[in-house]
């Protein structure tokens, strides 16, 4: 007689669990899609959100979502704190249902729908504030980058590991005033430097992907963002590292009362993402690793990426939608 499969360690689930995740991630990429381009990112964020609290209704997970749109007396769907999902093992969720509002708004690149899941209590509980953020590909010897250290050690060590001048390397920073200094010293130091007006989850995923130029990512930005990268990062492999930034006494007071003992340290991608952890994520608009939805009538092509840190297996999943034999999906 065949043997009943038993589940491997990990995320005991199953691994049809990746695909439940894409179903969720599409959901909401396809909601968000008819808002591309309208210049209302507030309605394209909130169409997102909607369709991935009623596409979590299907998955089988007792979830709560520890990452989320905001607290409860803000954010009315995806509050952190929220149960999702129709029961089953408990489950954290870390999610941006569109990361990339103003992206999506101006039909810009690399606008997506994304989620992490993870046991319970193995995701960093970030709130909405800033984080400055260092991250590299997988294949780097330990500790080749530091947040302490300057832009200009970083790189150096960087370009030594990788074996190249500094000058050929390719720093990802999102283009804000903030970051002049850090733009400054990255030139100083003879590096390249390609600034993104917005998505720092892509910018930190590319540092790992084979095909993208892209060497390393520096700079602030959401630290829920921040604890979404470091999920992907912990799937694909790669080193990250993040520490909160604080703008008031409230936030600092805000981050120890959610258990952090020193809420200045800096966290390794470990820290922020631990155990088996899942990463998915649908383009709303072309980016250079998922292609944005395409809509025709009546249906609709989305492309997404699902990976876990268990098995370190990533995949591409294109799927053709047919509004007419769904329900679920907004149209
Ligand atoms: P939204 O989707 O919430 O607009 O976030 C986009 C984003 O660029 C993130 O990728 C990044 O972490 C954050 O905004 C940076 O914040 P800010 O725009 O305040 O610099």
């Amino acid at each position: 007689m065949a043997q009943a499969h038993k589940p491997r360690n990990g995320i005991q689930t199953d691994r049809n669990l990746a695909l439940e995740l894409v179903r969720v991630t599409e959901a909401a990429a396809l909601a968000a899609s008819h808002w591309i381009g309208h210049g209302k990112k507030n309605e394209a964020d909130g169409a997102a959100v909607e369709a991935m609290r009623k596409a979590f209704d299907a998955v089988a997970i007792d979830g709560t979502v520890v990452i989320g749109e905001g607290e409860m007396d803000e954010a009315p769907m995806l509050f952190i704190g929220e149960k999702v999902g129709a029961g089953g093992p408990k489950m954290d969720i870390a999610v941006d249902p569109l990361e990339g509002t103003t992206l999506t708004a101006k039909a810009g690149p690399n606008a997506m729908a994304t989620l992490a899941l993870a046991e319970g209590g193995n995701f960093l509980h970030a709130p909405d504030i800033y984080m400055d953020k260092i991250a590299v590909g997988g294949g780097l010897p330990a500790g080749v980058i530091n947040l302490d250290d300057s832009p200009a050690a970083n790189l150096r060590n960087l370009a030594r590991a990788k074996k190249v001048e500094t000058s050929d390397l390719l720093v990802c920073i999102l283009d804000r005033d903030r970051h002049k200094d850090l733009i400054a010293h990255c030139r100083e130091a003879g590096a390249r430097i390609m600034l993104i007006s917005d998505g720092d989850v892509a910018g930190v995923i590319a540092t790992a992907m084979p095909d993208s130029d892209i060497d390393i990512y520096l700079g602030s930005g959401g630290a829920p963002e921040g604890v979404l990268s470091a999920a992907a990062l912990r799937c694909v492999g790669g080193q990250m590292q993040g520490r909160l930034l604080y703008e008031s006494d409230d936030q600092i007071e805000r981050v120890r009362s959610m258990g952090h003992a020193d809420p200045k340290r800096c966290f390794s991608v470990e820290e922020m993402a631990k155990g088996d952890v899942m990463f998915a994520a649908t383009g709303v608009t072309t980016g250079a690793m998922l292609r944005g939805v395409k809509r025709g009538v009546g249906s609709a092509v989305t492309h997404s990426i699902v990976m876990r840190s268990h098995s370190g297996t990533v995949r591409f999943i294109e799927a053709y939608h047919n509004f007419v034999q769904k329900t679920w999906t907004a149209t």
